[in-house]
């Protein structure tokens, strides 16, 4: 994405250890980066191009981005994403990426798939091993806010883009992550890139497939505000 798009500015919420930090410095190295996440101490890549920072996003002044139609911003924080992209809007973004974009009943925070879908949002009960790894990447405390299903957020959707767009999985195993059958209501998905993995560097999707969340870009109207 980050090839073809070729922002010069890139946001980054949602740090952890740093490797999307690195990608994306790998991908754009003429690009200024702004990373943040709440807990800088996670982290295990350093830039000392990149600048960091530990707040949450809207609460950063982003009048240091002047040229905000040559930004993209990549969230990657298990906030609501709905708000995150009104937080973006608001301040004049329009190209956002969000990871994390979990179909309806799963998944920790809600996403435009959710609202597309009117699901809602309400944090399902989790086994002690996914509350263990949850742990590591949730705010101190985090427990997402729960969301009436409701037809208006996709209104709004509908309302200020001009494009939404979800990336294939490289590869679709026989059942999903939760170990369900692939039905398109509940996980409506585009076709893998692949259906069979007969190459040898084609092998990591197979872990990789149980780890695709929807990942999704979006670009906002044009003179929206
Ligand atoms: C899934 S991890 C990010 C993974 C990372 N993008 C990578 O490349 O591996 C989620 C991160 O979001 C951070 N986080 C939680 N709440 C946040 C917030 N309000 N703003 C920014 N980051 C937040 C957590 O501390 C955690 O490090």
């Amino acid at each position: 994405m980050l090839q073809q798009l070729q922002p010069a500015y890139v946001i980054e919420s949602g740090i952890w250890k740093g490797q999307g930090s690195w990608l994306i410095e790998k991908t754009l190295p003429e690009a200024t980066v702004f990373s943040i996440d709440i807990d800088l101490s996670k982290r295990e890549y350093i830039s000392p191009k990149v600048h960091y920072f530990q707040l949450d996003f809207s609460k950063i002044d982003w009048s240091i981005i002047p040229d905000k139609e040559n930004a993209v911003l990549f969230f990657d924080d298990h906030q609501n994403a709905l708000e995150r992209l009104k937080q973006g809007i608001n301040l004049g973004f329009r190209k956002f990426i969000f990871e994390d974009n979990y179909p309806k009943g799963k998944g920790d925070c809600y996403s435009l798939k959710k609202a597309f879908q009117h699901a809602g949002h309400k944090t399902p009960l989790l086994s002690k091993g996914w509350r263990a790894a949850l742990a590591q990447i949730w705010s101190p405390g985090q427990r997402a806010r729960a969301i009436a299903p409701n037809r208006q957020d996709a209104d709004f959707l509908h309302s200020v883009l001009d494009l939404y767009y979800e990336f294939p999985p490289v590869f679709k195993n026989q059942k999903t992550r939760w170990g369900e059958a692939w039905t398109d209501d509940l996980y409506p998905t585009p076709a893998p890139l692949f259906t069979t993995l007969e190459h040898d560097f084609l092998k990591p999707f197979e872990t990789q497939a149980m780890q695709y969340t929807w990942i999704c870009y979006c670009v906002v109207k044009e003179n929206l505000l």
